[in-house]
């Protein structure tokens, strides 16, 4: 942004003070609604962080499947560098940025495994070349060629030729139950607004601060 010329865009006249909020859940859930009329692409989309063994952060985009008081769930493949990241330390971070709106949202805290049927509803629910893909993909183990992806795919769309697909035993869900959740709006001239909501523990009462931005 500008310091000249600061532009009014939407997110300014709508949104209210969001610093006044004093619940982030229902606030995220009032920025994600703005965002996915606004976003030209997947509002959804999402960067995950995690770390591994020598704590060498590592970070990825995933696309959030759900969210309510339980946490933010997302799907990959728990073999997947990420996977046995979050397998081995059971933690990780989310970050939004919703560039037509200019904010963002960042998310900390414990990260766990959704239960198979919860995984397998969501897995029925895909395409079904998406299911395949499921399948075929050692997804962060290394490819010798596009055409040995390819073959892979043939080979079990020729195998589930018939009925459903199932969900693959390594394909599943996690979900990052947040303890910290910052939400952060761009403001004229740099004077951005931030406040952050933390918690001890997850049936414990958030406390709200405003941060410097
Ligand atoms: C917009 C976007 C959304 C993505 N969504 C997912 C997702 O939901 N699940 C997933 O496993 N990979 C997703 N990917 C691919 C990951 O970013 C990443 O390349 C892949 O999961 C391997 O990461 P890893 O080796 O760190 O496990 C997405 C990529 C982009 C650009």
């Amino acid at each position: 942004m500008s310091e000249s010329a600061p532009i009014e865009h939407p997110g300014w006249l709508t949104s209210g003070d969001f610093t006044e909020a004093d619940e982030p859940l229902r606030l995220f859930a009032a920025w994600f609604e703005e965002a996915s009329r606004s976003e030209p692409r997947d509002p959804t989309a999402m960067s995950l962080a995690t770390v591994d063994a020598d704590g060498l952060p590592n970070v990825r985009m995933v696309l959030m499947k759900g969210f309510d008081e339980r946490g933010f769930v997302f799907y990959t493949n728990v073999d997947s560098q990420k996977g046995r990241e979050l397998d081995a330390t059971h933690r990780g971070a989310l970050m939004f940025h919703w560039k037509s709106l200019n904010r963002q949202v960042r998310l900390r805290g414990p990260v766990t495994r959704v239960d198979d049927a919860e995984a397998d509803i969501y897995f029925a629910s895909r395409p079904r070349l998406a299911q395949i893909g499921a399948w075929a993909s050692k997804q962060s183990a290394p490819l010798e060629s596009r055409h040995a992806f390819e073959r892979a795919i043939a080979w079990q769309t020729a195998k589930f030729a018939l009925g459903a697909v199932p969900r693959p035993p390594y394909w599943t869900g996690y979900r990052l139950l947040p303890l910290i959740m910052e939400f952060w709006h761009d403001r004229p001239f740099r004077l951005h607004d931030r406040v952050e909501f933390c918690r001890d523990t997850l049936d414990q009462p958030w406390r709200k601060t405003r941060l410097y931005p």
